[in-house]
């Protein structure tokens, strides 16, 4: 099967086949539980594995469908805000399509990640409590609205409020479960909520095609430290809740506005998926149990999606023979400082050649 957006051409702005730019984006692995599903009593649980994308994270399906329609228009500048992931993806696909960019980042934000920009050669920038306080983040983005108004350049931000042209290509995370597996529940992180309703929009554009004739259930997960949309989904409220700060560590869902939760909110509601909020705890114990138990490496953020379904199943909210996807939407590599901080892994001893058969004899 080819390796890109673009087997969904009709369901993305259409973009001219010689702007498109393509790394290999999409198209990733949706793997079945060997040990985690069988433990939360759930017999069909699969991972959507997003961080196998190239760059390492699904923001690469955003930037694959963006980049084209700026290559499209001619444009040669590019400004994004950016957790990590969107800068990354941005990043590359602007180097592939020689468009600059330049790229503004939550303080805080994992260093690997922001290294990872610069090396693809994007200018990046950080502004003090950016996507931490909700003040100084809805400055900085008037700001740049008014910045990127006035020299004609795009503002790809990774949620509908800003562009939903790109959001489209996150679409086809939703498309590739239906036409594989027909899904009854899709369990997604949730920072700003640009993916979960990516997902419920997917669901609802393409889900009557699915095997069971029903568009999937999308569930909304988010850490207690940024819980702007979980709680108001599940109390019945009908938009979301704004917060003074973001206290999670899980990076990526440091958002603390609200940029699609009010339609996060109404869109899971008709489709029949609920809103999770997890502690940063159950996070970092998902993540080393996604890498120990299924070999699957994970950053924080992509953990969330599971520890929402743990507490999910607990409730019985998820039956044990339904179909359930978790997406695993960033790779472990992206935020190597949270594995040194939250876990305790052994340090390695240094031996001589003589020494091995000992310790290795002695694990066995
Ligand atoms: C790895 C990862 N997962 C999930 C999300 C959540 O996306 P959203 O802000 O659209 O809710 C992000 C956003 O940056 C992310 O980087």
């Amino acid at each position: 099967m080819s390796t890109s957006l673009w087997t969904y051409e009709p369901y993305l702005v259409p973009v001219e086949p010689a702007s498109r730019v393509t790394l290999g984006e999409g198209h990733t692995p949706l793997v079945r539980s060997k040990r985690i599903g069988p433990e939360l009593g759930l017999g069909n649980l699969y991972f959507k594995l997003e961080n196998l994308n190239p760059t390492g994270s699904y923001k690469d399906r955003f930037a694959a469908a963006f980049s084209g329609i700026m290559r499209q228009k001619g444009q040669r500048l590019c400004i994004a805000t950016s957790s990590g992931n969107t800068g990354a993806a941005l990043a590359a696909y602007c180097a592939a399509a020689g468009i600059r960019c330049v790229l503004v980042i939550v303080d805080g934000a994992p260093l690997p990640k922001v290294r990872q920009m610069q090396l693809y050669g994007a200018e990046t920038i950080s502004v003090r409590g950016f996507g931490k306080d909700s003040k100084v983040t809805s400055d900085v983005f008037w700001e740049l609205s008014r910045i990127s108004k006035r020299l004609d350049a795009p503002l790809p931000v990774s949620a509908y409020a800003f562009c939903s042209e790109g959001m489209q290509g996150v679409q086809t995370i939703m498309y590739e479960l239906i036409d594989e597996l027909g899904p009854v529940h899709v369990f997604s992180p949730a920072g700003g909520g640009g993916l979960t309703l990516a997902m419920a929009y997917g669901a609802q554009l393409y889900g009557r095609g699915g095997a069971t004739g029903l568009p999937p259930k999308v569930h909304c997960v988010q850490p207690e430290g940024n819980d702007t949309i979980a709680s108001a989904l599940r109390s019945g409220l009908d938009t979301g809740t704004a917060i003074p700060r973001s206290t999670t560590s899980v990076s990526g869902l440091q958002v603390p506005n609200l940029l699609d939760a009010d339609e996060v909110v109404r869109q899971c509601r008709i489709l029949g998926g609920n809103g999770h909020v997890v502690t940063d705890t159950e996070v970092f114990d998902m993540q080393k149990r996604l890498a120990q138990q299924e070999g699957i490496f994970s950053e924080p953020a992509g953990a969330v999606a599971l520890a929402g379904l743990a507490r999910a199943a607990a409730s019985g909210e998820v039956g044990r023979d339904e179909k359930v996807v978790c997406l695993v939407t960033g790779s472990g590599f992206k935020d190597m400082s949270s594995v040194e901080r939250y876990f305790e892994l052994p340090e390695m001893p240094v031996v001589e050649t003589e020494d091995m058969e000992d310790i290795i004899g002695s694990n066995g």
